[in-house]
């Protein structure tokens, strides 16, 4: 279907944690490449992002750090929105859940499907934590589990061995808040019923939207086939949009039937007057970028709410990517295992594009993939660097040497020459068709490309050995190297940014690079860059392009001309610096001490629960057997190693009767000088031993942990040696 205009929106990230690389290559980078380069086709775009800011996990960090759920959301909504423009993702708005127009908004949403009994609602016994007056999710459940003993299993599962559980089957639960133990308690909810959708969703998506990734067509046949059920759209939570119904205090709406209406509320909220022709008319072609755990979320959930209220156009498509991990590892927030996108932009000014351009090259299109530092690395230096940045780099600088920096006359060309600018225009035709595809990675080789053949003329012609004989087939062969380094201007708009404009400042021209919806102080109306004045023009797209200045536009990309004869040139400077051996072992040493700092309280952790552990009792003695042992103090007179061995001490006690030697496997947990003067306790009748041919007589009584670890029992009080214990 025709369609007059694109609504783009990425995923809201939840405002407890920073943004990290694997947001980024999931969905920020690929959504911010379609929208830039759908507004230099001509489309009218808007591009809607912005906090998530509700949900449990945002209360519980809040109640951690002794701060409100709006601390929380403040502190981090700026730090993400900081990274994303630090990274030229210039989303039209970029709001936030906790926002007035969203509560408003969010409301209204429900109370309509409420209205026109969409819902319907249950009954059900919870689990509730009486000192914090909170009913718990799942996640906020601890106890034994049932299969495998572990004593840290979550309500849900168990990571020891991996059993799903519900939070009934743990043995002991306590709650995670309080410590105490979660009583049952009655609460109500309202349900959207997803299975009055499902007939309608299996024909919306598994007939009509055949097109979508199949990663993301896989994952909605999937859960359509193994049938839908209500879903709860309320929590029990004092942290989010009200429920707007009588009997409904102290009810919230759930994050996730608010979070995405929070797209149509930022919407409403950038263009308070327009925003119903973005999201009701049939004209509009709505699309989502998103994380792969957001696939049901997006194509199920959503769709129905929208599909509920009546209104709305549903999404056309949902461009979802796998996920990415980091140094073979996955990424976590929670196990500070990331590349965090703002320490990234302190740590590597100036190379913004070279993350976008690696997260690309790199994308989780079709399966997980790895991002490691030395990858980062060659691809800047050996890609960037060696094809695009140099290949610029040449072809200016001999321009500036023998023709003064300006585009020299095409004066004699040669057959190679237009073959050469003829090679573009597949380039071209294949990276559109990726991009309108979702095909990123692939897209952004074919732009690549185009570095490529440029870089592999300038070395076949070697314009710097010709122009010793012959200067007029130098300028053709330098008037053909300019013609593709606009090119390259063109086409890496969309995937680096910065440099692109680096180029057209070098270039010295302008780009129409569509407009856009920002509103606000300082925010630029449409993008037609000036390049010659080092700004950016503001202009709506009606108006004509800025005269006396050349503008690239899509349609010229694989043209024959796109810089005239005689056209001046700016400075030479380099695109692309490289990235030093030094700045990638620094960063993987960084990684290094996160993951030996995890390991070690891991061990710890592990230690300290194996120390815990306690041995089942033995069987039963009589007294008399008890009694035949003789149990007493003696203390320790000397001490020494027994050579040739890690485990063995050899002592010289008295044992108040006499003194004697005894050979204890205590050396892993004590020195010989630990154990001199100290008192102890002895079996002092066990049958002599002669151990590493020494006779040992006796043995210390020792308390060993779980873990193995021993300590020697002493008494309280210093009392005679040879006192008997019974
Ligand atoms: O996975 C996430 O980070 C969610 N906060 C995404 C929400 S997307 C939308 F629905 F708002
Ligand atoms: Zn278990």
């Amino acid at each position: 279907m025709s369609h007059k205009r694109t609504l783009v929106t990425c995923a809201l990230p939840y405002a407890n944690g920073p943004v990290h690389i694997g947001h980024l290559a999931g969905a920020y980078i690929p959504g911010d490449i379609y929208v830039r380069y759908l507004r230099m086709r001509g489309e009218d775009v808007v591009f809607i992002c912005g906090s998530d800011e509700h949900g449990v996990p945002i209360t519980i960090k809040a109640r951690k750090e002794g701060v409100t759920p709006q601390d929380v959301v403040d502190r981090y909504h700026k730090v993400m929105k900081d990274a994303f423009t630090g990274l030229g993702i210039n989303f039209d708005i970029y709001s936030r859940t906790s926002s007035a127009v969203h509560a408003q908004n969010a409301s209204e949403f429900f109370r309509k499907l409420y209205d026109q009994a969409d819902f319907i609602t249950q009954e059900s016994e919870q689990l509730y934590d009486e000192e914090a007056k909170m009913f718990l999710t799942d996640r906020l459940i601890e106890g034994t589990c049932p299969k495998c003993g572990n004593p840290h299993a979550y309500g849900d599962q168990c990571e020891n061995c991996g059993c799903t559980l519900s939070p009934e089957e743990l043995l002991d639960p306590k709650s995670k808040l309080s410590g105490s133990t979660p009583v049952k308690k009655k609460t109500k909810h309202w349900y959207l019923p997803l299975d009055r959708y499902e007939p309608w969703l299996r024909d919306w998506i598994l007939e009509q939207h055949k097109e979508w990734k199949t990663n993301v067509y896989g994952q909605c046949k999937s859960w359509l086939d193994s049938g839908l059920q209500p879903r709860a759209v309320t929590r029990d939570l004092d942290w989010g949009v009200p429920v707007p119904v009588e009997g409904a205090e102290g009810k919230v709406l759930y994050v996730w039937f608010d979070a995405p209406i929070g797209y149509i509320s930022n919407t409403k909220e950038l263009l308070p007057e327009s925003w119903e022709k973005w999201w009701k008319d049939p004209e509009t072609r709505l699309v989502h970028f998103i994380g792969k755990d957001n696939i049901v979320f997006h194509c199920i959930v959503f769709p129905s709410m929208l599909k509920a209220y009546g209104d709305y156009i549903l999404p056309d498509n949902v461009p979802s990517n796998e996920f990415l991990n980091l140094e073979g590892d996955k990424i976590s927030t929670s196990r500070n295992w990331a590349v965090w996108v703002h320490e990234y932009e302190q740590e590597f000014p100036g190379c913004e594009d070279v993350l976008r351009y690696v997260l690309t090259a790199n994308a989780p299109e079709t399966k997980d993939n790895d991002f490691t530092w030395k990858d980062f690395q060659s691809r800047n230096n050996s890609e960037l660097l060696a094809i695009f940045g140099n290949f610029v780099n040449r072809a200016v600088v001999l321009t500036h040497k023998y023709f003064g920096g300006k585009v020299p006359a095409n004066l004699k060309p040669e057959p190679i020459d237009a073959e050469t600018l003829a090679a573009v225009r597949p380039c071209r035709e294949a990276l559109e068709k990726d991009v309108e595809t979702f095909h990123f990675r692939e897209a952004l080789k074919e732009a690549m490309n185009i570095a490529r053949i440029g870089n592999k003329y300038i070395s076949d012609m070697e314009p710097w050995k010709v122009a010793k004989t012959d200067l007029d087939r130098t300028a053709s062969i330098l008037y053909t190297c300019l013609q593709l380094c606009a090119d390259l201007a063109i086409a890496f708009e969309p995937f680096t940014p910065f440099s692109a404009q680096k180029l057209r400042d070098i270039l010295r021209v302008g780009v129409n690079a569509g407009c856009d919806h920002r509103v606000g102080e300082g925010a630029p109306t449409v993008n037609w860059y000036k390049a010659d004045e080092g700004r950016a023009v503001h202009t709506r797209p009606s108006s004509p392009a800025p005269t006396g200045d050349l503008v690239l536009t899509w349609d010229m990309l694989g043209a024959s001309e796109l810089l005239p004869a005689g056209h001046q040139l700016g400075e030479a400077v380099l695109l692309f610096r490289k990235i030093e051996d030094a700045e990638v072992e620094a960063q993987i040493a960084k990684l290094e001490a996160i993951k030996k700092a995890r390991q070690e309280a891991e061990a710890a952790r592990a230690a300290a629960e194996a120390a815990k552990k306690v041995e089942p009792q033995k069987p039963e003695v009589t007294f008399d057997q008890f009694g035949a042992m003789d149990i007493r103090t003696a203390t320790v007179l000397a001490a020494e190693r027994v050579p040739k061995t890690d485990k063995l001490l050899k002592l010289t006690i008295d044992t108040g009767i006499d003194q004697r030697t005894i050979v204890s496997g205590i050396a892993e947990y004590y020195s010989p000088e630990d154990m001199l003067g100290k008192q102890i306790c002895i079996l002092a009748n066990l049958a002599p031993r002669t151990i590493r041919g020494i006779e040992s007589k006796g043995m210390i009584l020792m308390a060993k942990q779980g873990d193995g670890k021993m300590r020697f029992i002493t008494p309280q009080e210093v009392v005679t040696n040879g006192a008997q214990i019974g």
